[in-house]
C-alpha cells in the first residue's frame, strides 16, 4: 500500500493529468497538504485559477481519506485528512511487521560496495563513512525486500605486498601473533627500506612475481597478513555493530584470474588498444584513457573494478550496483561505468551507481588529521567519542552526524557536541525513544504490578488511536504516517540526511505532544488512544533508527 500522500496525489492526477506536487501545508489552518496545481493549468488555458481549481475539486474523488477539499487564497487545493484515516493508518503501524514500509513488487538483486578498507593498514576515517553509509543502505533496501548482497572490495592486493613480504621474510618476522597496528608498523619500516635501499627495492619486485606465480612462502605469509588485518577489520566491524560478515569478503585477489582473460577479451574486441607500452580504452569525453594493463604488464585497480563489475553481473545477477567511496573517485568510477557499457559487463537494465561522501574534518575546520600529521584511524575516533558517553551512544552519535547531512559535504568531527542529548543528534533521538519506552512501561506497570519490567514493549497490545481531537495528537499521526513515504524517498535519493530529518521531526511532534497531551493522567478512550500514539510513535522511532544503524534503547 503505497503512502496517504501518494495516494492522494494519484487522485489528483487522475483528474488533471499532471504531477500536483503535493506539499505538506505551510500552515495547520491549511490542512495537512497542499497543491498549486490549479494555478499551473490556469496559465495555460488562460482561466481563473479558482474556477480551475474548483473543476478539479469537484470531479476529485478523496471521500474516503479527506475531509471535502477547500480552495484558497489565488487558488490553492487544501486537503486535510480524516481523522479516522489518520488515526487507522498511525495504528496500523503498531503491529504492521513492515512499520508502514511498502514492500517492492519486484525485489532487486542490489550488489553495495562498501567499507572495503586495505590489507595492512588500520581503517580510517574514509573507511567509517563507508562502512556507516553502506550498511545503512543495506538496511534500507532490505527493508523495502530487495535482496541486498555487500561486497568487501578489501584492497588485499598489489605490488606493495612484494615489499612487505620481503620485509618479513628478511628480517625473520613471525606475524602470527602480530595485531594489525603491529602489521602496519611494519609496512611502514618496509616502505621506508624499499625508498632507501635500492637492492631491497630490487629484491621486492621479484618477490612481487613470486606472489603473482603462486610461490607458497610467499602466498603464506600474504595469507598471515590477510589474518591480521581481518582480525582487525572484524574488530572495528564489531564495535561499529554493522550488517558485514566475512561471507561478504571479496578482496580484489578474487579478481586475479579473471584479470588476463578480460583484458585479452577488450584487446581482440578492439576496445583496448596500446599506449605508450600501456593497453588502455580511450573513452568519448574523457581526456585520459583506463589503464587495464600496465606497461610492467602488471593490472592495478581499475582492471580489477572492471572485473568485479563483470562478476557482479553475472555470477551475483545483479540488477543495480552501488559503490559507496570518497567523493575523489567519482571520475574513476564514472569511466568504469563507460568502460563497462562498452565492454558488455554492464548491460543497460542494470544500473550502476557511484554514491561519493565528503571528507571528515577536524575541529579547526581542516581534513583530520593526527597531530602528527598522519591519518585518524577509525579506532581512536570510536575511542574519543567513548570519552565523551557510553558506547552505545557514542556511536548512535558518531553514526548520526555521518548519515544526518548531505553524503557529499565534509562535516567536523566534534565528539562532544555530538554526543549532546538535545539538539539535532543520535542521543537525542535514542533518548525521545527511552522516553516513549518508559511511558509504556509505566502503562504496563499500572495495568498488571507483576509485570516484567523487562519485558518486551512491542510483544505487548497497545489497541489503537481513536481519538484525535487536539492538535499535538493530529501533527504526531501526520508524521507517523509519513514513515513509509520518507523510507521511499531515501531508499530512491540514497539520502539517508532525509530519514534523519524526519526522525528529529517526530522526536520534536513528539515532545509537544508529552507537553500538551497528558497521557497517564488522562482516562478512558483518550488514555487508550494516546497510549497507542506513544507505542505507534516508539515503533516508528525504534525502526527508523535501525535502518540508520543506530540502537535504540528503552532507557537510558
Ligand atoms: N580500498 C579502496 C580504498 O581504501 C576502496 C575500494 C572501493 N571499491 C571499489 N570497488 N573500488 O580507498
Amino acid at each position: 500500500m503505497s503512502s496517504l500522500p501518494s495516494q492522494l496525489a494519484a487522485r489528483i492526477q487522475a483528474v488533471t493529468g499532471v504531477d500536483p506536487q503535493l506539499r505538506p501545508a505551510t500552515k495547520p489552518q491549511f490542512g495537512h497538504f497542499q497543491s498549486n496545481v490549479a494555478l499551473r493549468l490556469a496559465k495555460e488555458e488562460g482561466r481563473p485559477p479558482r474556477d480551475v481549481a474548483a473543476d478539479i475539486v469537484a470531479k476529485l474523488d478523496v471521500e474516503d481519506l479527506c475531509e471535502t477539499p477547500d480552495i484558497a487564497g489565488p487558488g490553492f487545493i487544501n486537503l486535510r485528512l480524516r481523522s479516522d484515516v489518520l488515526a487507522r493508518v498511525a495504528s496500523d503501524l503498531i503491529t504492521d511487521p513492515n512499520v508502514g514500509i511498502a514492500q517492492v513488487e519486484q525485489p532487486q538483486r542490489v550488489v553495495i560496495d562498501y567499507s572495503a578498507p586495505n590489507v595492512a593498514k588500520q581503517m580510517h576515517v574514509g573507511h567509517l563513512r563507508s562502512t556507516i553509509i553502506g550498511d545503512c543502505f543495506n538496511r534500507v533496501l532490505s527493508a523495502q525486500g530487495h535482496t541486498v548482497i555487500p561486497q568487501n572490495h578489501l584492497g588485499d592486493w598489489g605490488t606493495q605486498f612484494g615489499m612487505l613480504v620481503q620485509y618479513i621474510v628478511e628480517k625473520r618476522i613471525d606475524i602470527s601473533e602480530f595485531d594489525l597496528p603491529e602489521v602496519e608498523q611494519l609496512y611502514k619500516d618496509s616502505k621506508k627500506t624499499f625508498d632507501a635501499d635500492p637492492e631491497f627495492a630490487d629484491r621486492a619486485r621479484r618477490r612481487v612475481v613470486k606472489l603473482q606465480g603462486g610461490d607458497e612462502e610467499t602466498l603464506r605469509i600474504w595469507r598471515a597478513l590477510i589474518d591480521v588485518s581481518l582480525a582487525g577489520f572484524n574488530a572495528n566491524y564489531a564495535r561499529l555493530s554493522v550488517l558485514l560478515t566475512d561471507d561478504d569478503l571479496a578482496g580484489e585477489s578474487t579478481y586475479n584470474d579473471d584479470l588476463p582473460r578480460i583484458v585479452d577479451e577488450l584487446e581482440a574486441d578492439g576496445l583496448a588498444v596500446e599506449d605508450n607500452g600501456a593497453l588502455c580504452v580511450f573513452v568519448e569525453g574523457q581526456d585520459a584513457p583506463m589503464i587495464v594493463r600496465k606497461k610492467d604488464g602488471g593490472f592495478g585497480y581499475d582492471a580489477t573494478d572492471l572485473a568485479a563489475i563483470r562478476r557482479r553481473v553475472g555470477k551475483l545477477k545483479a540488477d543495480r550496483i552501488i559503490y559507496v567511496t570518497d567523493v575523489r573517485q567519482s571520475h574513476h568510477f564514472e569511466v568504469l561505468f563507460q568502460v563497462a557499457r562498452m565492454a558488455g559487463f554492464l548491460p543497460d537494465d542494470v544500473e550502476a551507481q557511484h554514491v561519493g561522501y565528503g571528507m571528515v574534518l577536524g575541529p579547526d575546520g581542516r581534513p583530520f588529521k593526527t597531530r602528527e600529521g598522519g591519518t585518524v584511524t577509525l579506532a581512536s575516533l570510536l575511542d574519543e567519542a567513548e570519552t565523551h558517553a557510553a558506547p552505545n551512544i557514542a556511536l548512535a552519535a558518531i553514526k548520526y552526524a555521518d548519515l544526518s547531512n548531505g553524503l557529499q559535504k565534509d562535516y567536523v568531527f566534534d565528539a562532544e557536541r555530538m554526543v549532546q542529548t538535545t539538539g539535532d543528534t543520535g542521543p537525542y533521538l535514542q533518548y525521545a525513544h527511552a522516553r516513549v519506552s518508559q511511558i509504556l512501561r509505566k502503562a504496563a506497570a499500572e495495568a498488571n504490578p507483576n509485570v516484567d519490567p523487562e519485558a518486551d514493549l512491542e510483544a505487548m497490545v497497545w489497541g489503537r488511536i481513536s481519538v484525535l481531537d487536539e492538535p499535538a495528537e493530529q501533527q504526531l499521526a501526520l508524521l507517523l504516517s509519513r514513515f513509509g513515504e520518507v523510507v521511499e524517498v531515501v531508499a530512491h535519493d540514497l539520502t539517508p540526511h532525509k530519514l534523519c530529518t524526519y526522525l528529529y521531526e517526530l522526536a520534536g511532534a513528539y515532545s509537544v505532544f508529552y507537553e500538551q497531551c497528558p497521557v497517564l493522567r488522562s482516562t478512558g478512550e483518550v488514555r487508550g488512544s494516546r497510549l497507542a500514539l506513544c507505542a505507534a510513535t516508539r515503533r516508528v522511532l525504534g525502526r527508523g533508527l535501525d535502518l540508520l544503524g543506530i540502537d535504540a534503547p528503552d532507557r537510558m
